[in-house]
């Protein structure tokens, strides 16, 4: 991963020095407002069509134009985001940019536009290495603020993007360490002889056939002062391969399936990213790792789990694994006593039939809570919508020998079963306390959209580090 060097220059607007110069043409209503472009410029937008979403370099000033929506902050990160991105690809080294408002979303849309993941031989080093920000005001710390938050979410989508041979579960919490030892983070790694000892018996099956041992890490960020705001666990979904199991997925479906870790990985990028912005709320990070494989070991349609919480699943599905990890996972995070537990995972495909590619299914008991994590999504920059519960689909995962069947008996509303699977792993005291996210559209896209390229996207962690500092008592963003 290339980083994006960015420097910021406090009163600097016009006297720095760099091979092109970035500007926001601004739009209302897709109408292009002409007052802050010379008649020149306003001629070449005009003459090359320019529209709201398009980025075009003009070439003797040089000046790379990019259309900005509206004035918010979402348009600003996108815009720049842009930007960014055209820039990797042209021959300017360092580009310049004057901010007077939104620095936390040009760091943000600046970070997360530039990053871009591959494999490939012949990858060459050209393009944008620094980009130094302007401004009137002491923009310093907000632009920090966002370029933080960016490399947290660039954490999560490099991490997802690693292929899966590499990418295993004892990977995955090598990375963790790495991240707990730069952050001053308290991390715990429990094994396979742990899982067995604390009756983590649903999570255990879903591995029982990979060649990778499963591993639960626990990454504690304290909050900065010794009585933080709250107390938050964050429950990630990290299947490093979801091959379906013996229910295999058919190859199409297996194609991407090294995503299903995005929900462990953004667990990461959460933590990492309260602990650098020194948010007030102790957070836990609880990564349920592990590989759902095929072999004569493999777990079977029929087997009934007894779970840590004490239920016992009657497995008709060996690809609905998710939520059998999980259910082991969130019984653990109830025992740290939490205010508040949010899980994410890519847990449903159902949900991508819902909600489309770019939104996250939020689901829970308490309807104040999921509205709350729905504005504070929409204000991070990340789409979302509520997903209601209710007791007909609950029904649907009625078991003939078992406490509940780990699939419904009916395809519909799948999203909605796979949450309420969960919630019946839920305590009555936690029902309020507890949020799903089920990321399983935006995680992982094939197309680059928004501030994303194509791939792992980061789902989650904006929106979760907004809830953070929501609670913390903190306002979105930045001012
Ligand atoms: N990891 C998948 C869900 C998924 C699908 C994520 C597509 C991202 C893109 C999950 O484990 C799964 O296979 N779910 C099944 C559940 C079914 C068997 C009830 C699904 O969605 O088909
Ligand atoms: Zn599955
Ligand atoms: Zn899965």
């Amino acid at each position: 991963m290339k980083n994006l060097n960015i420097e910021f220059v406090q009163n600097g607007e016009g006297q720095v020095k760099s091979d092109i110069t970035i500007k926001f043409v601004i739009f209302e209503k897709e109408k292009m407002l002409r007052g802050e472009l010379s008649p020149k410029e306003e001629a070449f937008l005009e003459f090359q069509d320019f529209k709201v979403d398009d980025v075009l370099v003009m070439q003797d000033a040089p000046i790379i134009f990019s259309g900005l929506s509206e004035m918010s902050g979402n348009a600003i990160a996108y815009a720049m985001a842009k930007a960014v991105r055209a820039l990797k690809k042209l021959p300017y080294k360092t580009a310049t940019f004057n901010v007077e408002w939104e620095a936390y979303n040009v760091g943000l849309g600046a970070v997360l536009g530039f990053y871009s993941f591959s494999y490939k031989t012949d990858e060459k080093q050209k393009g944008l290495e620094k980009l130094i920000i302007t401004s009137s005001k002491p923009a310093g710390h907000c632009l920090n603020d966002g370029i933080m938050v960016a490399n947290s979410v660039n954490l999560a989508r490099e991490v997802v993007n690693t292929m899966p041979e590499v990418a295993n579960a004892a990977y995955v919490a090598k990375i963790a360490k790495e991240v707990a030892n730069e952050n001053g983070l308290e991390i715990f790694v429990g094994d396979k002889d742990f899982l067995a000892k604390e009756n983590f018996n649903a999570f255990l099956a879903v591995n029982r056939a990979s060649k990778n041992d499963p591993f639960l890490v626990h990454l504690t960020y304290k909050g900065k002062s010794s009585k933080p705001k709250a107390r938050v666990a964050v429950v990630g979904k990290g299947l490093t391969y979801d091959s379906g199991g013996l229910s295999l997925k058919p190859s199409a479906s297996l194609v991407s399936m090294k995503s299903d870790k995005s929900g462990a990985c953004a667990a990461l990028g959460i933590i990492k990213a309260a602990s650098h912005l020194g948010l007030d709320v102790e957070v836990h990070a609880i990564l349920g790792m592990a590989e759902n494989a095929i072999g004569p070991n493999a777990y079977r349609p029929d087997d009934v789990l007894f779970t840590r919480e004490g239920k016992s699943v009657e497995v008709q599905n060996t690809d609905a694994e998710g939520r059998l990890v999980l259910a082991d996972c969130l019984s653990y995070a109830q025992d740290l006593k939490p205010d508040y537990i949010i899980d994410l995972a890519t847990l449903t495909g159902a949900c991508v039939v819902a909600l489309g590619d770019y939104t996250t299914g939020i689901m829970g008991y308490n309807m104040t809570l999921q509205h709350k994590m729905l504005t504070l999504a929409l204000n991070s920059g990340e789409l979302a919508a509520i997903l209601p519960f209710n007791r007909h689909l609950k029904k649907l995962l009625d078991s003939k020998v078992a406490d509940i069947c780990n699939i419904g008996s009916s395809r519909m509303g799948g999203a909605m079963q796979a949450g309420l699977f969960l919630g019946a792993f839920i305590r009555e005291e936690y029902k309020d306390k507890w949020i799903h996210l089920d990321i399983a559209g935006p995680a992982f896209v094939n197309e680059v959209w928004d501030v994303n390229p194509a791939g792992a996207s980061g789902a989650g962690v904006r929106m979760c580090v907004e809830f953070l500092k929501d609670l913390e008592g903190g306002q979105w963003g930045c001012k």
